[in-house]
């Protein structure tokens, strides 16, 4: 399985065994600037995992430490809207697993459906709605890396959620929760979509994410994952949603996370 080629690959060239795993969305990349000692390895050299494609994914993990605790950052991840081989998006997320991971921290970019909850603006996700019509969990399963059927209850660890409401206190950032649904893509949602996604509870829409809690609660990581806001859903404002202006107000929204995961994973160190 070329997941634990990738776990090799990780492990031999950067020396040590992570703790933790950081997925980094679009233009959340600066974050894994946090990592002190940082060895840098291209997916290329990463079997099975996505040679990505959209601007703003580099294609590289970062694997150093933050406070003593070792950590993986992922920049750059595959997306379902690129047609891409499933195996893409789990890959990285068993590789971390197979190298001894406990914790799977997620990060996306992502649309608000709450008024008070604008671009430049953190949520910590509680829970999700997959409306993407796919699990990554289909097709035979491996016994060895988990259950047939797991469950997704607590997904988004509830002592990992509060860990991370302490670490944004300790920054003085003040960051929102709620539910983040997620959606195909690649075109951004139509109002009258974000109108029902709204009555259905979700608080983010996005395109990413629950596909790599899924795997991750399958092989038994423990999730934590924050939103970054980077525009008001479709509709809710008078500026049409576009991949720039996502972009743009994600490199505002990293301003946070950067500390806001540096202070996270600090705590755990103790
Ligand atoms: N919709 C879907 N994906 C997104 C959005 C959005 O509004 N913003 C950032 N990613």
């Amino acid at each position: 399985m070329s997941w634990h080629d990738a776990a090799q690959v990780l492990l031999d060239r950067s020396g040590l065994k992570p703790r933790v795993g950081v997925v980094l969305g679009s233009g959340l990349g600066p974050v894994a600037d946090a990592l002190e000692d940082a060895t840098v390895i291209p997916y290329e050299d990463l079997p099975g995992f996505p040679q990505p494609g959209v601007e703003g994914h580099a294609g590289r993990a970062v694997a150093g430490q933050i406070g003593g605790v070792p950590v993986v950052a992922f920049q750059g991840r595959a997306h379902l809207y690129e047609g891409v081989d499933l195996d893409q998006i789990s890959t990285p997320v068993r590789a971390l697993r197979a190298a001894g991971a406990e914790i799977l921290v997620v990060t996306n970019a992502a649309g608000s459906l709450r008024a008070d909850l604008g671009p430049g603006r953190l949520m910590l996700i509680e829970d999700h709605i997959n409306l993407t019509g796919v699990n990554l969990l289909t097709g035979p399963n491996d016994d060895e890396l988990g259950t047939r059927f797991p469950s997704l209850r607590d997904a988004y660890d509830p002592q990992l959620i509060a860990e991370m409401r302490l670490a944004a206190r300790d920054i003085g950032v003040d960051v929102g929760q709620g539910v983040y649904l997620a959606v195909t893509g690649p075109s951004f949602e139509t109002p009258a979509e974000i109108r029902a996604f709204h009555t259905l509870g979700a608080e983010a829409v996005g395109m990413s994410t629950v596909h790599e809690t899924t795997v991750a609660r399958h092989c038994g990581l423990r999730v934590a994952a924050v939103s970054a806001i980077t525009n008001f859903a479709e509709g809710m404002s008078d500026e049409p949603v576009t991949h720039e202006q996502t972009l743009r107000d994600a490199a505002r929204a990293t301003g946070d996370l950067a500390p806001l995961i540096t202070r996270f994973v600090e705590r755990l160190g103790g």
